[in-house]
């Protein structure tokens, strides 16, 4: 089946969630679009929500279906987030930020009451590092940040875009760390972000409720106690 396909059925499963009067962060990729697409047209219908987005791109798309916009300092915390994922693992630890857009997810994520996840099956594996960790880092002296990242033990390229670093949303750098694998999340979470200009990296450790998976077979569910 059409990798595409899956991705529609994930992110349009994940839409059903939404109820009248929730504050909801919508998330950033190809696959949560499909959800973002669907929220736009039950608004159309009538539904009543708050869209926190979790980047410009985000926000400009769902702003296009007539979804209201709000920002995360006005509320206390967000009902549910639906948002994508670059690789998943059993216990539903994240890598996230292939988009570039991991600060802001993860801000969103920590707020939110239930954070759902849609991906298609590819995502899904026993132990993260096969996708490159992105790491959000601030430009002032990103050479020497890099140079320490690669002493984590992997091998850190900068993110480039038409020949120049990528910038993300909040004016950063994005480094994509590829591990062979990483095998305590939680701890590299917690060394990655004790560096020095590094603003954030894309390892969400026990932020997901629910990750929606479409599969060859169908619609796949999982849930965390998170
Ligand atoms: C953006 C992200 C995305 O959620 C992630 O890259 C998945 O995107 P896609 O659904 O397009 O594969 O973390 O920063």
């Amino acid at each position: 089946m059409d990798v595409e396909l899956l991705k529609k059925m994930a992110g349009e499963y994940a839409a059903m969630k939404i109820k009248d009067g929730m504050v909801v962060g919508l998330g950033t990729g190809t696959t949560v679009k499909y959800t973002i697409l669907k929220i736009g047209q039950l608004v159309k219908e009538g539904l009543d929500i708050i869209g926190i987005p979790t980047s410009k791109a985000t926000e400009n798309l769902a702003r296009s279906l007539g979804i209201k916009i709000g920002s995360l300092s006005e509320y206390e915390y967000i009902d549910i987030t639906v948002d994508g994922a670059d690789e998943v693992d059993k216990k539903l630890n994240l890598i996230k930020g292939g988009g570039g857009a991991l600060l802001r997810e993860k801000m969103i994520a920590y707020y939110s009451k239930y954070e759902v996840i849609v991906v298609d099956e590819r995502k899904l594996s026993e132990v993260l590092g096969s996708f490159p960790l992105p790491v959000e880092i601030v430009p002032f002296g990103y050479g020497r940040t890099l140079h320490t990242l690669s002493g984590f033990g992997c091998v850190p390229h900068l993110r480039l875009k038409d020949g120049r670093p990528f910038v993300t949303d909040n004016g950063n750098y994005i480094v994509d760390c590829k591990f062979d694998s990483i095998d305590n999340p939680s701890s590299l979470n917690i060394e990655l972000n004790s560096v020095p200009g590094v603003v954030e990296n894309g390892l969400f450790v026990g932020l997901s409720n629910e990750v929606i998976v479409g599969t060859k077979n169908g619609i796949k569910v999982i849930r965390s106690d998170v």
